[in-house]
């Protein structure tokens, strides 16, 4: 965002939440306070560590918030968000994911240099790629071998070859390996909190049975990392797991707050009512101004359903339509707060938050860490 676009946002400072120009991402910053101060009093009863991941907010301010709270450090998804957070002064950040090719490996060893930096590695060519880079800029990077443990996205398929990765990055240099992590994705999604034990139980064994077979060869196992807000207290409780990257707690979208009780929901769209006829309804938001994946997004209060037509959730581009509780229950110009189906693709689509406190804007936040990717200033010769 330009400075003027961010000078222009600030005079909304001091108005009522309903002014700001829409589509507006709001922050409820008593909410998310309160969200940070309930997860770290959770986390107090459970042997694992906080590591929260900051995809979701990707703001620097809202981690040092975390940090104070208790968190030993930060986890991203990618090097630039890493970048950010380090740029910030933060000095512990896991990058729970592959960072892979020149320019960000480089990026990688460089922030290596200013911060504890670790990194999630499933093949010899990267750690290979990572063991010269960190020579290369006189950096170490911790690394954490990932193991697949049944989310089928990253990791190593089956111990026997994940301690084989690991053995090989014990021995290059500019690398210190930390240990190992496997993140259970696909329990986050089960809403039956029985099955969603079950399924975490056995991902965890399997990166248990991982660590097991690091300790026998005499590999470091300091960080054994999983977990996510919907397996927090299973992961966490684990004895053997150091730390858990629950992230979504924060906000608590419209996907987390069915899963998770006892949460508040500190994250939503403001619209504003564009067109109102009998008892349909459309509002200035859409699929540019609102994660819709995971879950569909909610209406705050009771005066629309957003409306459900040819077999999909009515949700266009710029608009979205609604179903009203009864006609004329909202009307042109009349406005409406829409709580994001998923936080993490709702945040990556705006500049900045309207940070709010009851119904008053207190503050404009950037959303610092979304710029890295294209500022990052990386000089590839
Ligand atoms: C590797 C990894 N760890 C942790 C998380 C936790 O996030 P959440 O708090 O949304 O469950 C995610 C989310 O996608 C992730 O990809």
């Amino acid at each position: 965002m330009s400075d003027h676009g961010l000078e222009a946002a600030k005079r909304q400072i001091g108005r009522r939440r309903d002014e700001v120009p829409t589509p507006a991402l709001l922050l409820d910053l008593p909410k998310a306070r309160r969200n940070i101060a309930e997860m770290a009093n959770r986390m107090a009863g459970v042997p694992a560590a906080l590591r929260p991941h900051v995809k979701i907010h990707k703001n620097p301010g809202l981690a040092r918030m975390q940090i104070a709270a208790g968190a030993v450090g930060l986890t991203t998804a990618t090097v630039w968000e890493a970048a950010a957070m380090v740029e910030a002064g933060h000095a512990s950040i896991l990058i729970a994911n592959q960072v892979v090719g020149p320019i960000k490996v480089a990026e990688l060893a460089r922030i290596a240099g200013l911060a504890q930096v670790i990194v999630a590695v499933e093949s010899l060519y990267n750690a290979q790629e990572l063991s010269e880079a960190a020579v290369t800029a006189g950096s170490q990077i911790d690394v954490l071998v990932e193991i697949d443990v049944g989310l089928h996205r990253a990791g190593v398929r089956g111990a026997e070859a994940a301690l084989a990765l690991g053995r090989e990055i014990a021995r290059l240099p500019g690398l210190r390996l930390q240990g190992v992590l496997g993140y259970e994705g696909h329990c986050m999604l089960e809403p039956d909190r029985a099955v969603r034990v079950q399924k975490t139980l056995a991902a965890n064994a399997a990166l248990i049975a991982l660590a097991d077979l690091f300790d026998r060869e005499g590999l470091d196992t300091t960080i054994v990392a999983a977990g996510g807000f919907g397996t927090w207290d299973i992961t966490g409780a684990n004895q053997r797991i150091t730390e858990i990257h629950a992230g979504s707690y924060i906000f608590n979208d419209a996907f987390h707050r069915n899963l998770m009780p006892g949460f508040e929901t500190a994250l939503t769209v403001a619209a504003t009512v564009t067109s109102s006829t009998g008892d349909s309804a459309v509002v200035d938001c859409g699929r540019k101004s609102i994660g819709i994946d995971r879950a569909v997004p909610e209406i705050v209060g009771d005066a629309a359903k957003i409306k459900f037509d040819h077999g999909e959730y009515a949700i266009h581009e710029e608009h979205v339509v609604l179903t009203l509780r009864e006609s004329a229950a909202l009307k042109v110009g009349d406005r409406v707060e829409l709580v994001p189906g998923y936080s993490p693709t709702t945040v990556n689509l705006y500049d900045i938050y309207y940070v709010v406190e009851d119904d008053r804007v207190i503050d404009v936040w950037p959303i610092e860490a979304r710029y890295g990717r294209t500022t990052a200033g990386i000089d590839p010769s």
